[in-house]
């Protein structure tokens, strides 16, 4: 370790921030690459879906200025598959700039009740929120500390972590997303002696598609009800959160866990 990696590092012009799960067209992930794509980043949009995200970095190539120096580009990838993120990673190594962010988003609920839980699912939905956190981020922090400049983590939990089950999912979710708040101090600690931060979000409900889009109006409104904002959250606000993780003003910001779920839960 150097004593330059315990100060503050200015990103560099050319960087790269990978941001997983921005496949879903109305999902959080795709705001969250425009956003860093707007604030200077070159981005790899990653997502299971390798078409959707190669189609949406298509599009998103093609409004860049011609002059521009940025890149996106989709990349297809399971992040709970070892060696698919290697291979996800080795191609982010070609084709981008050095890797200074990771967003992982990519996840999948669990509506299954208690007795509904079995083996599977249960593997199923640890192996996607939580070995895939650990996977991606551990490939993404071996680049951020050969770089030399730090980085920055920023995982995604959900306030279902600290009530047993939520709008989306029940005991299954609740774990793995508590799994990932473990995981995401467990990074901030060990990760921090690089000038890498991990921090955790924990969104309330989001107007996305994630319950392959069941949040009729209806139930938007009911789940209003013990909200004090009175509404869902729109997937930019969580994008808005995830920007100043991201970016240099957080520098000082590390292990902690955020809440953006318009005052739901509150502790
Ligand atoms: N929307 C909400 O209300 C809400 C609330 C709390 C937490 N969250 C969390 O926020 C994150 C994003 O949510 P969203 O609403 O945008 O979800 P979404 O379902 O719209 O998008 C999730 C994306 O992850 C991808 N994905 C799933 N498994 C994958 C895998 N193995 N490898 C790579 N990609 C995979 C999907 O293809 C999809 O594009 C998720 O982790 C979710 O659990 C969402």
């Amino acid at each position: 370790m150097t004593i330059e990696t315990r100060t503050i590092q200015p990103f560099p012009a050319r960087r790269t921030a990978v941001v997983t799960g921005a496949g879903a067209p109305r999902g959080i992930g795709r705001r969250v690459v425009r956003k860093l794509l707007a604030e200077g980043w070159s981005v790899a949009a990653a997502d299971i879906d390798g078409t959707a995200v190669e189609e949406f970095a298509a599009e998103l190539s093609a409004e860049l200025p011609a002059e521009s120096e940025q890149k996106v580009i989709g990349v297809g990838v399971d992040i709970s598959d070892q060696a698919s993120v290697d291979a996800a990673f080795a191609r982010i190594d070609v084709e981008l700039p050095q890797v200074v962010s990771l967003v992982n988003l990519a996840g999948i609920p669990s509506p299954h009740s208690f007795f509904e839980l079995t083996s599977e699912i249960w593997d199923r939905v640890m192996d996607v929120n939580a070995k895939g956190t650990l996977l991606m981020t551990q490939a993404a922090a071996k680049r951020m500390v050969d770089g030399g400049v730090g980085g920055r983590i920023v995982n995604t939990a959900s306030i279902t972590a600290l009530d047993g089950g939520g709008t989306f999912s029940k005991t299954g979710y609740a774990a793995a997303k508590a799994a990932v708040q473990g995981l995401t101090r467990g990074f901030a600690r060990e990760l921090g002696q690089y000038g890498i931060t991990a921090n955790v979000i924990l969104p309330g409900p989001i107007d996305t598609d994630i319950m392959g889009g069941t949040l009729t109006d209806e139930r938007k409104e009911g789940m209003s009800a013990n909200i004090p904002l009175q509404r869902v959250g729109q997937p930019e606000e969580v994008a808005g959160l995830i920007a100043f993780l991201v970016g240099e003003d957080s520098s000082f910001v590390s292990g902690t866990s955020i809440n953006v779920d318009g005052g739901k839960h509150m502790h």
